[in-house]
């Protein structure tokens, strides 16, 4: 391949630089270095259309692929500091050089006398734009296909995004299997050339809904390692009105993209037609977009763009967990007021019903449910419903002892009976109470003592169930009182053959959270599709699941490394639920289920530093924190938004310290979290105010703690700290450390 001229642009640092130029075909081709070391080697980027009757030129539609000229080559310098309305950081610096590069595509098509008239005889040229910008920051790069309104380009069909990332190495990979409805699957670490390989094993065909689409597919936010120490991380953002992307990788075995794997409870996806353009190089990622139920990956009209493509690179593995690229790369936010919205710690009805001790569901008399045919005031109770009102009144005392904003209520309304997988359309209604859940009394009762009720929102995936409703849902918040919402999306989507990610799901997500904002109510959505930065649009998605969440050590466990991960890949995006805070580990002590939580007292009490939530749940039951009050008081003590962050120690897998300030205050809380082998961290305290002393708690684990054996071995020790004085933190295997220093 001969290199046409190349066009150039460096970060404000210079440590990263892009290029981009045309292949001898046309096809627009990129690089990316760091430190003058390849990150990502030369890579094509393209579209190929459905050629359709609904495409813009019908069966003769032309991929945006080749044959393109460089008509421009804009380049912009941007720098500014904008402040989130919750965040790691009071402020957010928004620093890098832009090139957007304007490309046209001349091509024949049969002269058409209109869009619906059959074609003419003669051939005629016509010529559509298209415009890939570039932003590129000190660390990283993301990049856009943006279409402007034009003449021959109104309606497409994306049958396939292909944009490469070719990599320079087989280098170190935490994946999750590429998969249209599932991001709960544990994360494996291998080589790339070992992914395919491992891709059997890697999935649990048992989830709720799995649509594993290759051998060599995975799921972004992917991090890497290479061998000489560069961290890379690929994901995208601003995913608007678009299908979440996965990556397929081309390996040595690769003879076609999209070789589909059978299996899964979503038999409905249509196999995808290899596509015929040549195969990249082995190493090479290509995008894989999550299809619809017709199978195609997007019905584009102009003017509109396609989220930013982003690859974070540094040899410094902190800079990843510190990195603001994909915030920054999201539009500011669009909500005028948002005085509403504010961090939440909450508890919740939810844990024993997790692992098995008591039921969303209200009766087990009905064999199937009509929600419209059943007088719930005289149907039997199964004597195992938790969102009763004594025990809600419970939890809202709890809460209110100990500080807590929220709390969280499940299975409080009907519907519970028959819910999931049963393609079945009128699920829930989404404002009918059980008959034991008085919902006037209970946020009454909430206020009374300045705690409120957290909306909870099942949709069992049927989406158009949830539209229906969903006006009134939020009236009903509106009236007694709740300020947030939990959604769901457990099983396959309602309307059948969708997925959870494609560009259809991707705008319900947004419907959803564009209408609670009316209603100044915060979203935290559960199964939904991945975050790409949105909440610095929309800050009232104030958190979100899309990972292997605390409910999964109720469901045979997670690894200890599991959140010495997500920060590196999951959290890339946006916060999570994670919903930490387990005390009582062995379930068995307290129901009949065999289950354990691989992580020690200490380590739970790390998560709340180590995963950046504005939303954080204390998850497990208040007679479990009442048995450890001394190390509750943390979880009372630590705060949920910051205005600063230091990632003092960070490598993927292994472990993660963190210190950070908490808002409005001179007050610094530390955590440490670590994997199955224990680590030591020494924390240097010179990010404290000189001439200032703190009260600082250390919560250790013990020294024979470990997260099988010993999990609740913990020490809590106090002494006066001043800035530059030392800590040095001793972690067990699978354990942590949790510090809080108060300003004198
Ligand atoms: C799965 C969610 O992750 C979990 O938190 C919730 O309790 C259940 N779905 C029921 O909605
Ligand atoms: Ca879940």
């Amino acid at each position: 391949m001969t290199m046409m001229a190349q066009d150039e642009m460096a970060s404000p640092d210079g440590n990263v630089v892009l290029k981009f130029w045309l292949s001898d075909q046309g096809r627009p081709m990129y690089s990316l270095d760091y430190k003058g070391k390849a990150v990502v080697k030369p890579s094509g980027l393209g579209f190929e259309l459905a050629k359709d009757k609904h495409a813009s030129m019908g069966d003769n539609e032309i991929d945006l692929m080749e044959n393109f000229r460089i008509v421009n080559v804009a380049r912009d310098d941007f720098d500014e500091t904008w402040k989130p309305v919750w965040g790691e950081t009071s402020t957010i610096r928004n620093h890098y050089c832009e090139m957007a590069v304007t490309l046209e595509q001349a091509t024949e098509r049969p002269a058409y006398k209109g869009r619906d008239n059959a074609p003419g005889l003669a051939l005629e040229t016509i010529v559509r734009k298209m415009i890939i910008r570039f932003r590129v920051y000190d660390d990283g790069v993301g990049f856009r296909y943006e279409f402007p309104q034009q003449e021959n380009l109104n309606y497409f069909l994306i049958k396939e995004e292909h944009t490469e990332f070719a990599m320079a190495g087989d280098h170190m990979a935490w994946w999750l299997p590429g998969d249209y409805d599932t991001q709960e699957q544990v994360t494996q670490q291998t080589r790339l050339s070992e992914i395919r390989g491992r891709m059997k094993t890697a999935v649990n065909w048992g989830n709720s809904s799995v649509a594993v689409f290759s051998e060599t597919g995975v799921q972004t936010s992917l991090q890497m390692k290479t061998d000489d120490g560069l961290y890379i991380n690929i994901h995208e953002a601003a995913c608007l009105d678009y299908a979440t992307m996965h990556l397929e990788l081309v390996d040595a075995q690769t003879k076609s993209l999209s070789t589909k794997l059978s299996g899964g409870s979503n038999a409905y996806t249509p196999a995808p037609k290899p596509s015929p353009y040549p195969l990249p190089e082995p190493l090479t990622f290509v995008s894989h977009l999550t299809p619809d139920a017709t199978g195609l990956k997007g019905a584009m009209q102009t003017p509109c763009s396609t989220p930013w493509r982003t690859v974070m690179v540094s040899d410094d593995a902190r800079d990843m967990l510190s990195s603001n690229l994909i915030l920054n790369l999201n539009e500011p936010c669009k909500i005028e007021d948002t005085s509403w919205i504010h961090p939440v710690k909450y508890c919740g009805v939810w844990w024993e019903m997790i692992v098995g001790k008591s039921s969303w569901n209200y009766t087990d008399e009905f064999p199937s449910i009509k929600l419209d045919q059943i007088d719930w005031s005289k149907a039997k109770p199964n004597g195992r419903h938790a969102a009763n009102n004594d025990k809600v009144k419970r939890y809202i005392d709890f809460a209110a002892k100990n500080g807590l904003d929220e709390v969280l209520v499940e299975g409080w309304n009907v519907g519970w009976e028959d819910w999931a997988n049963m393609w079945k359309r009128d699920v829930f209604d989404f404002v009918t109470p059980y008959p034991d859940f008085d919902i006037k009394m209970l946020n009454e009762y909430a206020h009374s003592k300045g705690v409120k009720l957290l909306m909870h929102h099942e949709t069992s995936s049927s989406t158009q169930n949830y539209e229906r409703h969903i006006k009134e849902a939020f009236e009903l918040m509106n009236k007694y009182g709740y300020d947030a919402v939990k959604t769901g999306y457990v099983g396959d989507i309602i309307p059948r053959g969708d997925h959870h990610y494609s560009q259809s799901m991707n705008n319900h997500y947004l419907y959803v959270i564009q209408e609670a904002a009316k209603h100044h109510v915060m979203v935290n959505s559960h199964e939904a599709t991945r975050p790409t930065g949105l909440c610095r649009t929309y800050p009232n998605l104030v958190g979100g699941e899309s990972a292997r969440g605390t409910e999964y050590e109720a469901f045979g466990g997670s690894n200890p490394d599991h959140t010495c991960i997500l920060p590196f890949t999951r959290l890339q995006g946006g916060p999570m639920d994670y919903t930490p805070g387990i005390f009582e580990t062995k379930l068995s002590t307290w129901s009949d289920n065999t289950s354990w939580a691989r992580i020690t007292i200490a380590g739970s009490l790390a998560l709340y530093l180590t995963m950046y939530s504005p939303l954080q749940m204390a998850a497990d039951l208040p007679e479990n924190y009442e048995r450890f009050d001394d190390a509750f008081q943390f979880i009372r003590d630590v705060a949920v938004d910051w205005d600063d962050s230091r990632y003092l120690e960070a490598e993927p897998g292994d472990y993660i310290t963190v210190a950070r300030k908490a808002k409005g205050t001179d007050n610094w809380f530390i955590g440490g979290k670590c994997d199955e082998n224990g680590h030591t961290a020494v924390v240097k305290l010179d990010f404290l105010d000189k001439g200032r002393k703190y009260e600082c708690t250390i919560y250790a684990d013990a020294k024979d703690a470990h997260y099988e054996t010993n999990p609740q071995a913990y020490t809590i020790t106090k002494r006066t700290v001043k800035k530059g004085d030392t800590l040095k933190l001793t972690e067990a295997p699978g354990g942590g450390f949790a510090v809080s220093l108060f300003a004198k």
